[in-house]
């Protein structure tokens, strides 16, 4: 019988699917809901910096201070307005589900700048969350800014979190950055014992009616795996910390790629919310029977077998295997 346990970020799972968070994590209920289900880990919805700058007397300056990240975020935040719990509840929502389930807990704090507003990281931390997620949801739109400076900005961010905590602390990045592998290993240095792969920015959409712009959740569907199955691919033997697969998670089969590529675990949502919890159950099973197949006894030796240093093609996650791919499409309608 196979050993689905596994460790990420120093605690030790029975199974390496945590549910990322989503409005399940809004309730107790939602989050026992999961539990039931099988999940080995959850992390709660974001906390969000500008909620904790909106309850201090920070804004006025943090507005007048020269960054626009304040009136940005009010545009792309993935409907921060839903968690309308002030930082003061998040705390004690942390408090109650930390209670109510055995699996453990991560808070999540999604912000962009250094400042006042970190405090709330041992806030999160003395509430009992077993470990933080630091979302960094940032859309650079000032042709101003160069991308050197965001990264020093950012990995700054992620050095004062960790000041703040004992307990391990996790990244959640977004795809776009021109040197991911440098920028993946910075945060490893600033504190990140984790790098969640990837954030899933929601692109507005326009309505031709009304011109206007229209913010637009879609779920994410299977083949979005494939950006951060290659990525973690990439960095899983060169960047020494664990790493998490979030986006286009949605079977056994996308489990089993995130586990074999080198992720210690492999994150869902989208799944759950178009299927329901029961889905964890789905994809466990998936999971299990292909570890099987492949005759591993556990979750650490199928660990890592198809990161890029140790497959026989190491070319084919990068631009070489690029023009093969382009010659190979010979069926034309
Ligand atoms: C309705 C909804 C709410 C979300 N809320 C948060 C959040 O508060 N913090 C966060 O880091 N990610 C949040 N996410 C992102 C998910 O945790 C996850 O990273 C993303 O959906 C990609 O994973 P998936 O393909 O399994 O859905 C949310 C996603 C959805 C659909």
């Amino acid at each position: 019988m196979a050993d689905l346990s596994t460790q990420y970020l120093g605690l030790k799972l029975k199974n390496p699917l945590v549910a990322s968070p989503s409005p399940f994590t809004e309730t107790v209920d939602g989050v026992k809901r999961l539990e039931d289900a099988g999940v080995s880990a959850v992390t709660l919805y974001s906390l969000f910096e500008e909620q904790i700058i909106h309850e201090s007397e920070e804004l006025d300056h943090y507005l007048t201070a020269g960054t626009d990240s304040f009136a940005e975020a009010q545009s792309y935040l993935p409907d921060a307005g839903k968690y309308s719990l002030s930082p003061d509840k998040y705390l004690e929502h942390l408090a109650k589900v930390k209670k109510a389930v055995k699996i453990p807990v991560l808070g999540s704090l999604n912000g962009v700048s250094t400042g006042g507003w970190v405090k709330w990281a041992k806030k999160i931390e003395e509430a009992g969350a077993d470990a933080l997620e630091l979302n960094i949801y940032f859309m650079p739109t000032d042709p101003a800014i160069a991308g050197r400076n965001i990264v020093s900005d950012q990995v700054s961010l992620v050095r004062d979190v960790k000041a703040q905590i004992k307990i391990p602390l996790a990244v959640k990045l977004s795809p776009f950055y021109t040197a991911m592998p440098n920028v993946a290993q910075q945060f490893a240095g600033a504190g990140a014992a984790g790098l969640v792969l990837f954030n899933r920015f929601y692109q507005p959409d326009i309505n031709l009616e009304k011109l206007e712009v229209e913010p637009n959740l879609q779920l994410s569907r299977s083949d979005e795996l494939r950006l951060p199955l290659r990525w973690i691919a990439v960095l899983a033997d060169r960047v020494k910390c664990d790493f998490a697969l979030s986006t286009g998670l949605h079977t056994g089969d996308d489990l089993a790629k995130a586990i074999l590529v080198g992720a210690s675990v492999g994150q869902v949502t989208s799944a759950l919310l178009k299927h329901g919890p029961g889905r964890v159950k789905e994809i466990l099973d998936g999971f299990k029977a292909i570890l099987e197949q492949h005759e591993y006894k556990t979750v650490s030796e199928m660990k890592g077998a198809m990161c890029q240093k140790r497959v026989a093609a190491p070319a084919a996650y990068e631009r070489a295997n690029y023009m093969k791919v382009l010659g190979d499409f010979k069926t034309l309608p």
